[in-house]
């Protein structure tokens, strides 16, 4: 539609009307087409009238659903604008990817930029028109169980993956392709204090722009359409009514014209932060933060209209949001096609087909992250025997929490990828335990006590099933498919134990003491704690929750039909004591590598390693790559010219691979304190075996910028270093 056109339909509309668009409800106030103000509606204390005017809908899916959801709808508006379909896609629709912490690990943009495409096909096929996603929020916490949701705590990586997900899904928008993205959580959520779900965020605008800012930032300037505020407040203003954070940084700095969208009744839980003092006051403060659509709450709905009758706020500001939410529409074609071309027909074509199910086992592959691996022990021969135990080995809960669309049903397990490369005879499968039977965290997860019944075992069902997976472990390798549920991570899943649960812990220590060669893949939705079991297995894979495709993509690592290429985008802790951890922390006036104090006064723990685990960044693979010669082509630079810095990498093994070379400056001297070091680029290369390659990388003055003292963002002349692997050198200015 014409915008000319689409302005006269805002002038037209009544207030109420206008209200209607700015307010987001659940996919139940539509499932009904009477009119007695029942369940979610009284609840919320909306009438049936207000459900049909409001803009948009969440997390309803399904050809058939939202056409027959979009007719009712349409044949009640007087206007004929169309219903919003919005749903939480998180990575992946039906065809479920790795957790985006395993695509992070990916460090394959490319690659991700097309899952994300693929999602958003499939997706609009079922009706959906934005999702949720992606999440960009940087994490540095693993207690917060949302860090599966992120792809780490590199801000420059982050801010990669952050523009490659929104070009996926927004892929040929223009021309009636993809999905509009809206990200979350602005801003700064992954940094809740103490890695507690919805907790607090408090620290420097000096942080806040160099390290949390940037993948929002990358987002925008991508052109994404829409912007979810945070649950958290920021420097004592929480996120929905942040005006700095959302008029200021967001709209005036960086230029967002997009729709803003509140989190899921972030808007009244203003009152509960007690910066509001009821609905009103909150609806106030939202909409003067120019947050466009209040998600599911009593809010915009009920107050919007007393708040204009007042005189409170302008029917102007109430139009600008409007007009927002009318432009995202129009701009999805849905005032020509109200079901932007959803149809049965095409879900039989795109949903779970053989085409994304490649993709998604090529996605999970490159997501498996080789932690360990003693005495090359991997990749095992098929011609062995192999014991698989687990209460994942037979199992096809591997998709994670943030998958309200995704079906379990469509995973290959662990089980039943095995099955097709070794015989029946070499191949034994136990459980071995259940996976969780913790009683305090299951009745935390939300679980009831009925359902508990089937997740403890009474003492003799346990010690039957670790008898089961003794015996299969007695004359074989053993492959032990351990992690945490799938309810132990997720929103609301923040933890302060990050091993094993007990039972697994002690299922592994039983099998242990067979003196069998061990194998451990972890299911996880976070870096877990493995200091305690890494010295008790031979090698570890870090498998992540690894989606539809999971199962292929585990024995295609074990049985070496692909060469494990992941690294790490988030520190795996030593102890939960030294959370947060991150490798780019900032220089202090005692480290402990180059400090002259004595072993005692420097910036340490006296119980525990300094590192982490696993670093950053880390990852083994099966070839052996060895980095020499990095070298400049000039020593120093100016503004507005380049060095090239180059390495030299012999892969000396008979495997061919691929590596990821990562480019890190240290800035030397700062007009502020600045990281130790910082991932500047970049580059996944094929390795052929037994050949040397050069890489190189153009060191730019925008790689040197930063925000300083004043909060200005620009380089500052001096010093700075290049690591590559294990070599430093410097640069002058
Ligand atoms: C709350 C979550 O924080 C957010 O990520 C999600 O998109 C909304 N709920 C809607 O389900």
């Amino acid at each position: 539609m014409q915008l000319k056109k689409l302005r006269k339909l805002l002038n037209e509309l009544t207030v109420t009307e206008k209200v209607g668009q700015l307010i987001q409800l659940s996919g139940e106030f539509f499932e009904s087409s009477n009119d007695i103000v029942v369940g979610p509606e009284q609840k919320l204390g909306i009438s049936p009238k207000i459900v049909n005017l409001s803009g948009s809908v969440l997390n309803v899916a399904g050809a058939k659903k939202t056409r027959e959801i979009q007719d009712r709808y349409m044949a009640k508006s007087k206007h004929h604008i169309p219903l919003l379909f919005m749903a939480d896609i998180i990575y992946g629709y039906k065809t479920i990817y790795p957790i985006p912490l395993g695509l992070g690990a990916t460090w394959n943009t490319k690659l991700i930029r097309d899952a994300y495409k693929n999602t958003a096909s499939e997706a609009k096929a079922s009706g959906v028109q934005v999702a949720f996603a992606p999440m960009v929020d940087l994490v540095r916490d693993p207690r917060w169980g949302r860090v599966l949701e992120s792809t780490g705590e590199d801000p420059y990586l982050n801010s990669q993956f952050s523009s490659s997900m929104v070009e996926g899904l927004q892929n040929g928008l223009n021309e009636g392709h993809g999905m509009a993205s809206c990200i979350k959580h602005f801003a700064a959520y992954g940094a809740a204090e103490s890695g507690k779900e919805y907790n607090t965020t408090d620290m420097s605008e000096y942080r806040l722009r160099n390290q949390y800012l940037p993948s929002y930032k990358a987002a925008v300037d991508s052109g994404v359409k829409m912007v979810m505020t945070s649950f958290n407040s920021l420097n004592g203003v929480p996120a929905t009514a942040n005006e700095w954070l959302m008029k200021k940084v967001l709209r005036e700095e960086w230029g967002f014209e997009g729709v803003l969208i509140s989190d899921y009744a972030a808007v009244s839980e203003l009152v509960a932060h007690g910066i509001a003092e009821d609905n009103r006051m909150a609806t106030q403060q939202a909409l003067k933060a120019t947050v466009d659509i209040d998600m599911k709450s009593p809010c915009y709905v009920n107050e919007l209209e007393p708040l204009l009758e007042n005189g409170s706020i302008s029917e102007e500001k109430v139009n600008e949001a409007v007009w927002r939410v009318l432009k995202l529409k129009n701009d999805l074609g849905l005032f020509e096609d109200p079901y932007r071309g959803a149809s049965e027909q095409a879900e039989r074509h795109e949903l779970v087909s053989q085409k994304r199910r490649e993709l998604a086992r090529k996605v999970a592959d490159r997501a498996m992250v080789l932690l360990k691996n003693q005495n090359n022990i991997l990749p095992l021969n098929k011609n062995q025997k192999i014991a698989l135990i687990g209460p994942y080995a037979d199992s096809q809960e591997l998709i994670g929490l943030w998958t309200v669309h995704g079906n379990t049903k469509d995973v290959i397990s662990i089980s039943q990828a095995f099955r097709e490369h070794a015989t029946k005879q070499n191949l034994r499968i136990a459980e071995g335990t259940n996976i969780l039977e913790n009683k305090e965290i299951l009745n935390n997860t939300g679980i009831s006590s009925d359902e508990q019944k089937s997740f403890v075992l009474t003492h003799e069902e346990e010690f039957k099933k670790n008898q089961e997976a003794i015996e299969a472990a007695k004359d074989a390798d053993v492959v032990m498919v351990l992690g945490e549920h799938t309810l132990e991570s997720g929103e609301a899943g923040s933890k302060t134990n990050l091993t094993l649960p007990d039972n697994q812990l002690k299922l592994l220590e039983k099998i242990r003491s067979l003196n069998k060669k061990i194998v451990l893949v972890v299911i996880s939705g976070r870096p877990l704690v493995l200091s305690n079991i890494e010295p008790q297995v031979d090698a570890i894979i870090q498998a992540w929750f690894p989606g539809t495709e999971g199962g292929h993509a585990v024995a295609d690592v074990i049985f070496g039909e692909f060469n494990p290429s992941g690294r790490l985008s988030m520190s795996f802790p030593y102890l939960v004591g030294q959370l947060p951890i991150y490798y780019n922390h900032f220089s202090t006036g005692r480290s402990p590598e180059t400090s002259k104090h004595s072993t005692r006064y420097t910036a340490k723990y006296i119980d525990t390693p300094v590192k982490p685990l696993y670093p950053f960044g880390f990852g083994l693979s099966y070839h052996h790559a060895i980095y020499s010669n990095l070298r400049l082509n000039k020593k120093t630079m100016n503004k507005e010219d380049n060095i090239k810095v180059s390495v030299d990498i012999q892969n000396d093994s008979e495997v061919a691979g691929e590596e990821t070379v990562q480019l890190y400056i240290r800035d030397v001297v700062g007009s502020i304190v600045r990281p130790v070091k910082e991932l500047k680029s970049f580059k996944k290369v094929a390795l052929p075996a037994n050949s040397t390659i050069t890489v190189s990388f153009e060191v730019t003055n925008d790689m040197l910028k930063f925000y300083g003292r004043d909060l200005n963002y620009e380089s500052e002349p001096g010093n700075f270093e290049i690591f590559g692997e294990y070599k430093i050198v410097c640069v002058n200015e």
